[in-house]
């Protein structure tokens, strides 16, 4: 999968890719992620990226033509050819593991990363397919938006993560939160790794596991129940939780 990002600040990025799973994924040759100074697009003497906005008012934004060059040089001019062009903005719809998902599928994707009070309109009208937001709050640019946005894709491709299907049981993408994990000791100051984990049987295992997590879901992101895919055992458990919260109390788990 190729991934475009286009920004004024490449140099945030390396890091972020220099390490990890990102920096595997890219020496496995199952992704290529290429940063475009934004900069090197403006073909004035200064190269002037922004400018103040028309009307008044305070802050910069970002100039069209910078931004189209860049885009257009890099991808070609045929947008039917580019795959999405995304814009990370704080007026994006709300990005998802799903959405996640729905992304993973292309065979390229193209970021840019928004600074200042935003960027010309006309970029959005005429350039750009999609727009995400991380979540609803402001950042100062959308470099690490960008950088969360390719992390979730990347991690759902195949052979992205050691073991195979790891991202299977992730948090969401069952639609539960995931429940709690033990390591080594068996017991740390007193505290017990639970007996169930240590049986050996597998099918009991899964099932603690999975009350595990609808546990978890209840007490801390209860609407997610009302999506996530349940079956007529899940349905019984919930029954005894309420039940149980009824009673005594939930446990903060
Ligand atoms: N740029 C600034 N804030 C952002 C957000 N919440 N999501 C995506 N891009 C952004």
């Amino acid at each position: 999968m190729h991934f475009n990002i286009f920004t004024l600040f490449p140099e945030m990025f390396g890091c972020y890719f220099g390490v990890s799973i990102l920096e595997r994924v890219q020496a496995m040759g199952l992704v290529e992620l290429v940063v475009h100074d934004i900069r090197d697009f403006a073909h004035d003497r200064h190269r002037v990226t922004d400018e103040p906005p028309y009307g008044g008012g305070g802050g910069m934004v970002l100039k069209p033509e910078p931004i189209f060059r860049a885009v257009e040089a890099v991808t070609g001019a045929d947008p039917a050819r580019r795959g999405p062009v995304i814009l990370l903005t704080p007026q994006g719809r709300q990005f998802t593991q799903s959405v996640a998902q729905e992304l993973a599928g292309y065979e390229q994707l193209n970021l840019i990363a928004g600074r200042y009070e935003g960027v010309d309109e006309r970029v959005r009208a005429h350039l750009v397919t999609d727009e995400l937001s991380i979540g609803d709050y402001v950042l100062t640019g959308g470099e690490l938006a960008a950088m969360v946005v390719i992390d979730a894709i990347v991690r759902l491709l195949p052979g992205a993560l050691g073991a195979e299907g790891a991202a299977e049981s992730d948090s969401y993408a069952t639609g539960l939160l995931e429940g709690p994990h033990y390591t080594r000791p068996a017991i740390y100051r007193g505290w017990q790794v639970p007996a169930v984990l240590r049986s050996g049987h597998a099918a009991n295992i899964a099932r603690w596991r999975r009350e595990q997590a609808l546990r978890r879901t209840w007490n801390r992101r209860p609407e997610l129940l009302l999506t996530a895919p349940l079956d007529e055992e899940d349905r019984f458990f919930l029954g005894r939780l309420a039940e149980e919260i009824g009673g005594a109390g939930a446990d903060s788990s």
